[in-house]
C-alpha cells in the first residue's frame, strides 16, 4: 500500500480541504456468516460454514459474527462445532447475535460455554417507524427492552468472566439510522449504565443503517452527534452497520468513520439482506489505493471470490470493485496506450509509486495478472497490439511499426467481430512478418 500516492487535494482559497481523512484501519468485524447468510436463498451448511470462517480468518479478520445460535437447532449446532471442535485461535473473537428477549439470551448463553473470547450481541429496534407499526410502543417502553436484557445478560455474564472467559458485549439500536437522534443517545446511554460499562470495559454501541434511506452525509452527521452528545462516550466502541439500500453502504462507511466511528461490520462482495451489508473487500482496498494499510490480506482476491461463489451460490459481478472479471480490463484504445505508456514510465522512473492511469490499482497487490488487462477488439488503438506484443510475447515493436501492426490486427477485429486473444494477436504477427520474410 505504500506505493499508493495518498489523494492529494488541489488547494481551495480560503478553505482546509478536507478536513479529514481515513488515516487507519477500524476494527473489521465480518457478518457474513450471520447477516449474510440469513439473506441466502440456500443458508450455509456446516461445512460451507467452516470453510467460510477459515478464509476469514486468513484474510486477518480478528472478529467474526457466527450466526444466531439461538434462532434455531442448526445454528446452535453450527455454534457448538465451532467451539468444540478447535476451529477458533485465542486471537480470533466471535459474535454471537440474539434478540433482547429473555429465552433467547439464555440460549445464547448456553451455546457459547467453553468459548475463549467472545462478544454477545443483542439488539431490538428503535426507529420512530418501527416503534409506531411494529411494536406500538413508546420511548420508554423500547428502552425497558434493552435495559432488561442488558440487566439479564449482565447477570449471566459475571460467572462466566469470573471463570476466565473473555466475554464482552455489544448492543445495536437497530433501525439506528431512522431514530431521533436524542432518543438513540438516551437508549444507547441506559444500556451501557446496565451493563457497567466502563473505560476499561467499554462495550461496542454497534449503530446500524439496517435499511439505508437517507444519504452519507446525513448518516455521517448523526455519528458525529450521537458521538459528540454520549454521556459515557469514553465507555463505549462505536462501530457502524451499513446496508446498501441506496447503493451507498461504502460511502456511508467511509463518512461515518470520518465522523467518528472505530469498527466496522461488513460482508465479503456486499452479500446480507436485500441490496447487502458493506462490501469489506471495497472498504479495505479503498484504503489499500489511498496510502493506508487495512491490515487484511486480499493478495489473492481470487481465491476468496471462489470460496465465496461455491458457499453461498451467489455471483459476484463482473464490475465488482477490485474483484470482478472486468475490472482489470482495458477495451478502449486511448485506454490501453494509456496505461502502456504508465507501465514502460514506472520501468524507466522507478518511483517508488503506482503511477499507471486507468488502473487504480496494481493488479497484482489483489493476485490479478497483467495478461488479461490488454483485450483487443474492434475499439482498440494501433498501441494495444503492441503492447500485447511485448508484455505477453516480450517483443518489443519499433514505434515506427505500431500504426501498421495496429491496422492489421483492426482488420481482423472487424472481420470475426470479436475480441482476439493475445494468441491469435501473435498469429497475425508471424504471419504477416515472421512467415512473409
Ligand atoms: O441491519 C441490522 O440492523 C442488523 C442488526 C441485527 C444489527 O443486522
Ligand atoms: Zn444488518
Amino acid at each position: 500500500f505504500e506505493k499508493y500516492i495518498p489523494f492529494q487535494p488541489i488547494p481551495m482559497a480560503g478553505r482546509k480541504w478536507p478536513d479529514r481523512q481515513i488515516t487507519k484501519a477500524p476494527v473489521w468485524c465480518s457478518v457474513d456468516l450471520r447477516d449474510g447468510n440469513q439473506a441466502l436463498v440456500d443458508p450455509m451448511n456446516l461445512q460451507e460454514k467452516l470453510e467460510y470462517f477459515h478464509t476469514l480468518m486468513d484474510i486477518g479478520v480478528k472478529e467474526i459474527e457466527i450466526g444466531f445460535p439461538s434462532a434455531s437447532e442448526t445454528e446452535y449446532e453450527i455454534c457448538r462445532e465451532l467451539i468444540d471442535g478447535g476451529h477458533i485461535p485465542d486471537d480470533v473473537t466471535i459474535q454471537v447475535l440474539v434478540q433482547a428477549r429473555e429465552h433467547l439470551i439464555k440460549k445464547t448463553f448456553e451455546a457459547i460455554k467453553g468459548a475463549k473470547n467472545v462478544i454477545l450481541h443483542f439488539y431490538n429496534s428503535t426507529s420512530t417507524l418501527q416503534r409506531k407499526v411494529v411494536f406500538h410502543s413508546d420511548m420508554a417502553g423500547i428502552t425497558k427492552i434493552a435495559t432488561d436484557a442488558a440487566d439479564l445478560i449482565y447477570e449471566m455474564s459475571q460467572p462466566m468472566i469470573e471463570a476466565g472467559m473473555n466475554l464482552r458485549f455489544e448492543y445495536s439500536p437497530e433501525s439506528f439510522m431512522g431514530t431521533e437522534m436524542d432518543y438513540a443517545v438516551e437508549i444507547c446511554q441506559a444500556v451501557l449504565e446496565h451493563l457497567h460499562a466502563t473505560p476499561e470495559r467499554r462495550v461496542i454501541l454497534n449503530l446500524p443503517s439496517t435499511v439505508e434511506n437517507c444519504m452519507p452525509n446525513y448518516f455521517a452527521d448523526e455519528i458525529e452527534y450521537f458521538i459528540e452528545k454520549l454521556p459515557s462516550r469514553d465507555c463505549a466502541i462505536i462501530s457502524l452497520h451499513p446496508h446498501n439500500d441506496r447503493g451507498c453502504g461504502v460511502a456511508t462507511a467511509e463518512m461515518g468513520l470520518l465522523a467518528g466511528a472505530e469498527r466496522i461490520e461488513a460482508t465479503l462482495f456486499g452479500n446480507g439482506e436485500r441490496t447487502g451489508n458493506v462490501d469489506l473487500v471495497t472498504l479495505a482496498m479503498n484504503m489499500w489505493t489511498q496510502g493506508v494499510d487495512p491490515e487484511l490480506d486480499f493478495s489473492d482476491i481470487n481465491k476468496i471470490r471462489d470460496m465465496y461463489e461455491r458457499t453461498t451460490k451467489m455471483k459476484v459481478g463482473e464490475r465488482q470493485p477490485y474483484a470482478g472479471e472486468l475490472v482489470f480490463t482495458a477495451f478502449s484504445g486511448s485506454h490501453q496506450d494509456a496505461i502502456n505508456k504508465g507501465t514502460q514510465w514506472m520501468a524507466q522512473h522507478d518511483s517508488g509509486y503506482w503511477e499507471v492511469p486507468y488502473l487504480p490499482i496494481d493488479p497484482a497487490d489483489v493476485g490479478r495478472q497483467y495478461e488479461p488487462i490488454i483485450r483487443i477488439n474492434s475499439q482498440s488503438g494501433k498501441g494495444g497490439a503492441a503492447f500485447v506484443m511485448q508484455h505477453s510475447f516480450g517483443f518489443d515493436l519499433p514505434k515506427a511499426m505500431h500504426p501498421e501492426f495496429g491496422h492489421i490486427v483492426q482488420v481482423e477485429t472487424d472481420r470475426v467481430g470479436t475480441e482476439l486473444k493475445a494468441e491469435r494477436i501473435y498469429g497475425l504477427f508471424k504471419e504477416n512478418y515472421i512467415d512473409a520474410d
